[in-house]
């Protein structure tokens, strides 16, 4: 990369809860955010998300009024893909499909200058892959968060064979500048958290498949023995059972290891539309 330069523009692709998480962040911490979706609703709740996230900071005197003014003054949200054409730095947070991650980079590789550095929150596909449909490998990099993004201090930064140490070095900084405790992992499928999260809550579907506890008591078992936040169903509920399955197959398709492989249980209850929270049940009723 050779014309570097400073990051103070921020385009995100998504306001779903990551990329809400991630543009509310962003603002918070002094960027000029403008955060694209295509789908009205969506981009409408995800921006009423982040106002009721800063409102509850600000109800616990974390954040005065007009500091809240300032990091909504900084965000916007738009419809159109031309609208990111001015960002420093462009993360995608839409949905887990490759065809249209590419499309729009592809559009995006266009629209933006050379030097505005492009990264993906993907979760579970290959950054290199991504990175193909543009003319700026070495200005691609992986930026995994994680739910909720406002509190969790983890970012995976990704890099692929082609990421230049700028692009890395940029996305470390960006990361630590956002609050956050960066790692940095090579282009690996399920990087290091899903690599050994994803295994870890297939087996606790397995052992309710099983008849080993019950729902809250496989939870209360890693949550008291263990000292996690959650137990393993209550984070799938939270994660999406749709997430963990569709994150499981590509595990399974790219590694083969019986670990990888979604329950019955697991594949039952998706086609149920029982996604966990946001469908208002999963493993628990919400
Ligand atoms: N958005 C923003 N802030 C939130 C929030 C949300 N959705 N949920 C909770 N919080 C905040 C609360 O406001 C509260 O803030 P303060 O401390 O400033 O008051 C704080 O989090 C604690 O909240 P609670 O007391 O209500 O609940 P808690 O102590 O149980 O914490 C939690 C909630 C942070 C979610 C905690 O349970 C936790 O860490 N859970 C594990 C989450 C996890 O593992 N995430 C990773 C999922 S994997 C992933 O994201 C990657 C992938 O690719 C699948």
């Amino acid at each position: 990369m050779t014309d570097k330069k400073e990051i103070r523009k921020i385009g995100v692709l998504g306001c779903g809860l990551m990329g809400s998480g991630i543009a509310q962040v962003a603002a918070s911490n002094g960027y000029e955010v403008v955060v694209m979706e295509i789908n009205e609703e969506v981009l409408n709740k995800g921006l009423g998300r982040i106002t009721k996230n800063l409102d509850r900071m600000v109800s616990k005197g974390r954040l005065s009024d007009a500091g809240k003014d300032e990091i909504m003054g900084r965000l916007s949200g738009t419809r159109q893909l031309a609208d990111l054409a001015g960002s420093d730095m462009v993360i995608e947070a839409v949905v887990e499909n490759l065809d249209i991650k590419q499309d729009i980079w592809r559009k995006l590789d266009q629209l933006c200058p050379s030097n505005t550095i492009f990264a993906s929150n993907t979760s579970s596909l290959k950054i290199s892959l991504q990175a193909e449909a543009t003319s700026r490998g070495d200005r691609f990099v992986g930026l995994h968060f994680f739910n909720p993004v406002p509190m969790m201090k983890l970012v995976e930064v990704i890099r692929t064979d082609e990421t230049s140490d700028e692009t890395h070095a940029a996305a470390m900084d960006f990361s630590r500048a956002l609050g956050k405790d960066p790692i940095t992992c090579v282009d690996s499928t399920g990087f290091v958290v899903n690599r050994l999260l994803t295994p870890y809550l297939l087996d606790a579907v397995r052992a309710l498949e099983r008849g080993i506890a019950s729902v809250e008591d496989i939870d209360k078992a890693m949550r008291l023995g263990c000292g996690h936040p959650m137990g393993p169903l209550a984070l799938m509920d939270f994660i999406g059972l749709d997430t963990v399955l569709y994150i499981s197959n590509i595990m399974l398709e790219e590694f083969g290891e019986p670990s990888c492989a979604p329950p019955k249980l697991l594949s039952e209850m998706v086609s149920q539309g029982k996604l966990g929270k946001k469908s208002g049940q999963g493993f628990y009723s919400y």
